[in-house]
């Protein structure tokens, strides 16, 4: 699909009968891997197939039990992260780790920063070099405005940048495009390609297939640690990549509406300055609700105000006609409503957030501990069927949580939230980071729920999902709740759910 001109047959980088064992868990199987020099690779395969660990080996932060790296055929003995970064290899991780407080040219120059005669920083060199290095890239950003201002495709395109001024010709990018919406996704596209017309080769690590197509000259699957194979996007379909990657076909998904009449969840007229405006919803018992905005349009704010993460503002809330006022997630999920986050990890990571997070996380995690507690005493027997049902990867129930691989991680959590049983369940971008087939089982313990008459409130940016998915989804933007589509209505078409999150229908009626 992209331009040949400066692609090649050349092989770039060559991995061979790649090994590597954990105790229990065989997560590399003399695989082999190549990239040809300026391409655009895929990775995929289904949540602990061994794409990570694959690529720690890579980076050198994974020791391989057997096999060997080449770049350019010169073989990388003594795979450390510095040998690898010094042979051009490169990754951007999923949660880009740059000095938020700090200008865009400051994280260009960090560590290089230019000095006047007096030993003084040059705070006009800074900027005026930083710019000149991005305009080379075709990247125009103000390289004076603070990180923490740029929005999540600029993060990823300047972290690229940042990549590609240190002299890298490989760079892995994992999951770039969870956080994107449609817009940013063609924004940062764009520039991936362009670079790729200067020979820059890219990993791309995905669970969005359709993605994988769009961007994507190869494609390599991974299976239980091995590699399935190696295809040209254009001798293949979704169809077949699917295939190859579960070996055989998924499961098709179909839900029937379980609402009931009874009114379980209500926000009246909240407001929270600089967050969200006059929110009006309800959710009837067994009612699916979708939610979804752009970054910034109050839907993240809105959900972590509803667990008592955050502040609620003025207003009302109700759950089952009780006024809900939560003060913290343990006062929230006292009340009945339980809530998946977005992103574990950000609640995770202690250097990237406040002390606030990193306690209200300590809370909920004391909370699903205080279940993974109950069942480990009285009821292997639910994890077992959670382990099932999901198709947990694991060696055993007993394993620790932070030894699964990413997906797998955000499944049990999603388990133990599932198997409390709440009234109200919230939850935050679900599937992210999880394979097809996981999907569709998600899918099916939400259906499960919601028949037994959970309301269940789901926030996502994946459209398609939430239509499969939802009775109704509401759209927010700029904090406020701006659309709505029903099943009932038979109005839930992507093209204008999508256009109303860009804030279309707001545009076309001033
Ligand atoms: N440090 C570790 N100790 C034990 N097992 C591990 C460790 N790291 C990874 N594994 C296991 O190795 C296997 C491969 O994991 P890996 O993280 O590579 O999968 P993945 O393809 O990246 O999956 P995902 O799509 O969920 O991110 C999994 O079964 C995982 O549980
Ligand atoms: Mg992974």
């Amino acid at each position: 699909m992209a331009e040949a001109n400066l692609k090649t047959d050349e092989i770039l980088l060559d991995m061979r009968g790649i090994s590597k064992t954990y105790p229990g868990v065989q997560a590399l199987e003399d695989a082999d891997f190549s990239v040809r020099r300026g391409e655009i690779h895929g990775l995929v395969g289904k949540n602990g197939a061994g794409k990570s660990t694959l690529m720690g080996v890579l980076m050198g932060i994974r020791d391989a039990d057997s096999g060997s790296v080449a770049m350019d055929g010169q073989e990388l003995v003594d795979a450390s992260p510095q040998t690898m970064l010094d042979a051009g290899i490169s990754y951007v991780p999923q949660h880009i780790n740059l000095l938020n407080t700090l200008t865009v040219a400051e994280n260009i120059l960090v560590g290089n920063l230019p000095k006047n005669r007096f030993g003084l920083v040059d705070w006009k060199a800074v900027n005026e070099d930083s710019q000149a290095r991005l305009s080379r890239l075709g990247l125009e950003m103000d390289v004076r405005q603070p990180v923490e201002g740029l929005s999540v495709a600029e993060r990823t395109m300047l972290a690229i940048a940042k990549a590609l001024f240190a002299n890298a010709r490989l760079i892995i990018l994992d999951e770039p495009t969870a956080a994107l919406s449609r817009v940013e996704i063609d924004l940062l596209f764009s520039f991936v390609r362009a670079q790729q017309e200067q020979g820059v080769a890219f990993i791309y690590i995905s669970h969005h297939l359709e993605e994988v197509f769009e961007i994507c000259d190869r494609v390599t699957v991974m299976r239980d640690g091995r590699i399935v194979g190696t295809r040209e996007i254009s001798e293949i379909d979704v169809p077949i990549l699917i295939h190859m990657m579960v070996g055989g076909g998924v499961q098709e998904y179909e839900r029937e509406s379980a609402a009931g009449e009874q009114t379980v969840f209500e926000v009246r007229g909240l407001s929270r300055r600089g967050a969200y405006e006059h929110v009006d919803l309800s959710m009837n018992r067994g009612e699916v609700l979708g939610l979804s905005g752009l970054q910034g349009s109050g839907v993240d704010e809105l959900a972590q105000a509803l667990f008592g993460l955050d502040r609620l503002g003025v207003g009302e809330v109700l759950v089952d006609g009780e006024p809900y006022r939560p003060g913290s997630p343990k006062q929230a999920f006292e009340s009945g409503v339980a809530y998946l986050p977005q992103d574990r990890h950000r609640f995770g990571l202690v250097q990237l957030r406040s002390v606030r997070e990193n306690v209200t996380y300590s809370v909920l995690d004391r909370l699903v501990g205080r279940l993974g507690v109950l069942m480990r005493a009285g009821e292997q027997q639910i994890t077992e069927e959670y382990i099932d049902k999901l198709g947990i990867v694991t060696p055993g129930t007993e394993q620790r949580t932070l030894l699964l691989s990413g997906g797998n991680q955000q499944k049990v959590v999603f388990a133990k939230l599932a198997a409390t049983q709440p009234h109200v369940l919230i939850l935050h971008e679900p599937t992210q980071g999880v394979d097809v087939q996981a999907k569709v089982d998600i899918f099916n313990i939400i259906d499960d729920l919601s028949a037994q008459g959970v309301a269940i409130l789901i926030i996502s940016s994946e459209v398609r999902e939430l239509i499969g998915l939802c009775d109704r989804i509401l759209v927010m933007y700029e904090g406020r709740i701006t659309d709505e589509f029903s099943r009932a209505a038979k109005d839930m078409r992507p093209e204008d759910i999508l256009l109303a999150i860009e804030g279309g229908r707001n545009v076309g009626d001033s």
